[in-house]
């Protein structure tokens, strides 16, 4: 099993640490290799996706990542931004199925900034589309009018094959789950996603087991935190995933916890945490890696169809919670609050 790391920026080299060594625990046959991306591609090579990290990552069966961005690169021309990279390298890999578990451990119910009886027992699957949408659609710019006015321009579109294929991996994954699908659209207001609502209603047609509903995303939003539970499977766009899956990530205590998994059509895929490369608190060894070893679980489970490694992480992270280690972002009175690392070595220790 060949896998390229790519640690980015920011918390990205502590958290990924983690995770390889937790995955170096297993003793089981893997291959890992490094390579920059984000601002440290830029860096070392004068480009947010290094070929040479396109090459591996291409080659390899699974990528993990952790995470791109910096207040340094801020001002480069928007070509050469860490956040281009990311975006390329899901465009260029094909990645167009992002899962994102909403999964709350009981020992964190009270680690919410929500009610512990609104999210405790929260399970949600978010099955965000990757490649399209307003984050790849042409035209786009910032162009200045005859005027001398600017103008910016990003343009929302989807085929309807793009809209097909996703929803797709959303009904496979509700018949595996409580085979209910609420897709989330603004078909009143914005045509792409009027076509998203027609082609999830056709594809449905192939799943009579599963119960598809429709909610705008304004809705979504509002019933993520006023009851989170009615939710099995989310299937959404590209923005309203990325925005869904920040407020869903709350529910479960902290934006620390919540992996996540891009996939192609053959589930090959990258995993990295939801959550950003958090400049402010990078270098502390303070971060929460938990999230980046929850997304090796996932790497275990997706790509190389290893599910009793998956669950031995799995449960070791559970232990680790019950043991009472909590990082800054998911303590509370009375457990016992640990650095990054230490998280990774009890982590590690439990398994
Ligand atoms: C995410 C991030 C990225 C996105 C950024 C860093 C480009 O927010 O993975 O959710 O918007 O997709
Ligand atoms: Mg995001």
């Amino acid at each position: 099993m060949k896998i390229a790391v790519l640690p980015g920026d920011g918390i990205g080299p502590e958290i990924v640490a983690q995770a390889v060594k937790v995955l170096n625990a297993l003793n089981i046959d893997l291959q890992l290799q490094e390579a920059h991306i984000g601002g440290a591609g830029y860096d070392a090579e004068g480009d947010p996706l290094p070929a040479s990290t396109l090459k591996l990552a291409q080659e390899s069966d699974a990528v993990l990542l952790g995470a791109v961005g910096g207040w340094q690169y801020d001002t480069l021309p928007r070509d050469m931004r860490p956040e281009r990279g990311l975006l390329r390298i899901r465009k260029e890999l094909g990645l167009f199925a992002n899962l994102r578990p909403a999964l709350l451990y009981d020992e964190l119910a009270s680690a919410s900034t929500l009610k512990p009886e609104v999210v405790s027992g929260l399970d949600i699957m978010i099955v965000r589309e990757l490649t399209g949408d307003i984050y790849f659609g042409q035209p786009r710019g910032i162009t200045t009018l005859a005027n001398g006015e600017r103008e910016g321009i990003n343009t929302m579109r989807y085929t309807e094959s793009e809209i097909r294929r996703i929803g797709r991996v959303a009904f496979d994954i509700a018949m595996k789950r409580n085979k209910k699908v609420c897709s989330v659209d603004k078909a009143n207001v914005l045509e792409t996603t009027e076509l998203w609502r027609q082609v999830m209603i056709e594809l449905s047609k192939d799943y009579p087991e599963v119960e598809l509903s429709h909610m705008y995303v304004d809705n979504a939003a509002m019933q993520l935190v006023r009851a989170p539970k009615q939710f099995d499977v989310i299937v959404t766009g590209n923005i309203f995933g990325d925005i869904l899956s920040d407020e869903a990530s709350m529910l479960t205590g902290s934006i620390g916890m919540l992996p996540s998994a891009s996939l192609d059509q053959n589930n090959k895929g990258m995993y990295e945490p939801s959550h950003g490369s958090a400049p402010d608190i990078a270098g502390k060894d303070i971060a929460n890696p938990l999230a980046t070893i929850l997304s090796a679980v996932m790497m275990l489970r997706y790509t190389f169809n290893d599910e009793a490694n998956a669950q031995r992480i799995e449960n070791a992270v559970k232990k680790t919670l019950a043991q009472g280690y909590r990082t800054g972002d998911i303590y509370t009175d009375g457990t016992k609050k640990v650095k990054c690392s230490e998280m990774g070595d009890a982590v590690v220790a439990a398994l």
